[in-house]
């Protein structure tokens, strides 16, 4: 007896590997491995997901509609080009279904998120990945892998795992390039930690523009990775063609209210910001003081370079910063084996990593 067989291609997409939260015999681990938000979440946002709990037996409200109107007004968009999913893998998940047909590619760099390629995977698609320079995203390679069976070409802005930042001049240049049937997904995960205001750049092209859609989420500065809450804001034909794709009650009731409220606690958005800056700036001065290069980010991470020919690798240094309850990522399956990607945590977290790193660079140098 054999089953019903997947569609071609479906054994071939890669599980996707999540950050490890959890470590053999030891209790009380330190997760630095998810990017998660340091300071948890808005006590507000907290307040309205408990208050959720008196209507659990209700459906959501499929336009989530509430939640659209203070998206809408956060970020100055128009409420009707606006698209929720369950996470911003969600939206990536919901732009492949639509755009791309089997035989079709999209476009990355080649150190990009890996849920998109999973997306594309699975709406048939192959995905193509163009070189980086330096861990920073090459515009002309992206440009050189567009072929006439690209349909989407993706990017992050700043970029997961490098934490590197696109400048606008070079998004506005990808996109002048790119075909107007080429949607360009630009992934703004992280883009609050980064400082300047180009993503506010990039949701002005995705207004003018027929062929860019943005991505956001309420997982990171929100603080609201448990409740799966992302969106995408894009031409109204892009969305309008994504939401009949679109499962109908797919951001939860009590998601929907944790963001509304998350949205009007601007201390804590302030706070998150501040706090990541900082900590972020010092965690890779600690690095550099062990000779190691770090990428520069503008994300809520850094990920730091070990010289494959020296004495210890990124891979020994994961595992003994794991044995000792201190999960940070390794890169290997993002193709940057001589990279460990670690999440700006809580200051107990990063004072942690600190000592067990210190400690593990010591017993190394004193063994040599
Ligand atoms: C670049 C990037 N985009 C999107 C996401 C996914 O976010 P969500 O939790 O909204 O699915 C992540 C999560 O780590 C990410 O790193």
């Amino acid at each position: 007896m054999s089953g019903p067989a997947p569609k071609p291609g479906i054994l071939d997409i890669p599980f996707y590997a999540p950050g490890k939260s959890a470590a053999a015999g030891v209790a009380d681990v330190s997760k630095l491995s998810a990017n998660e938000n340091a300071l948890g979440c808005s006590p507000l946002a907290k307040q309205a997901y408990i208050e959720a709990a008196d209507a659990l037996s209700l459906y959501p409200d499929m336009n989530a509609s509430a939640m659209r109107a203070a998206v809408a007004d956060a970020y100055a968009l128009d409420p009707g080009r606006l698209i929720f999913g369950a996470g911003s893998d969600e939206i990536f998940t919901l732009a492949c279904q639509t755009f791309l047909s089997s035989g079709d590619n999209a476009v990355q760099p080649a150190f990009g998120f890996a849920a998109w390629a999973i997306a594309v995977q699975a709406a048939g698609g192959v995905m193509k990945n163009a070189p980086e320079r330096n861990y920073h995203v090459d515009v002309d390679a992206l440009l050189a892998a567009v072929d006439d069976k690209t349909r989407i070409v993706f990017v992050a802005n700043p970029a997961n795992p490098t934490g590197s930042e696109i400048p606008y001049t070079d998004i506005e240049r990808l996109h002048a390039a790119l075909r107007d049937d080429i949607l360009l997904v630009i992934d703004g995960a992280y883009s609050e930690f980064a400082g300047g205001d180009d993503y506010r750049k990039e949701f002005d092209l995705a207004c003018s523009a027929p062929n860019v859609l943005v991505t956001k989420t309420f997982s990171k500065i929100f603080g609201l990775a448990a409740l799966r809450i992302g969106w995408g804001y894009g031409a109204a034909d892009v969305i309008n063609a994504m939401e009949r794709v679109r499962p109908p009650f797919n951001t939860t009731r009590a998601g929907q209210a944790a963001a509304i409220a998350a949205l009007k606690d601007r201390a804590f958005i302030l706070r998150s910001i501040d706090y990541v800056r900082t900590a972020r700036a010092d965690l890779a001065a600690f690095l550099k003081t062990f000779g190691l290069k770090t990428i520069p980010s503008a994300a809520n991470f850094v990920t730091a370079l070990f010289d494959p020919a020296a004495p210890l690798t990124a891979s020994e240094a994961e595992a003994m910063l794991s044995r000792r309850g201190v999960l940070v990522r390794l890169l290997k399956n993002y193709g940057i084996p001589e990279g460990l990607r670690i999440t700006v945590g809580a200051p107990a977290d990063l004072e942690r990593f600190c000592a067990v790193f210190a400690e593990i660079m010591g017993d190394h140098r004193a063994r040599r």
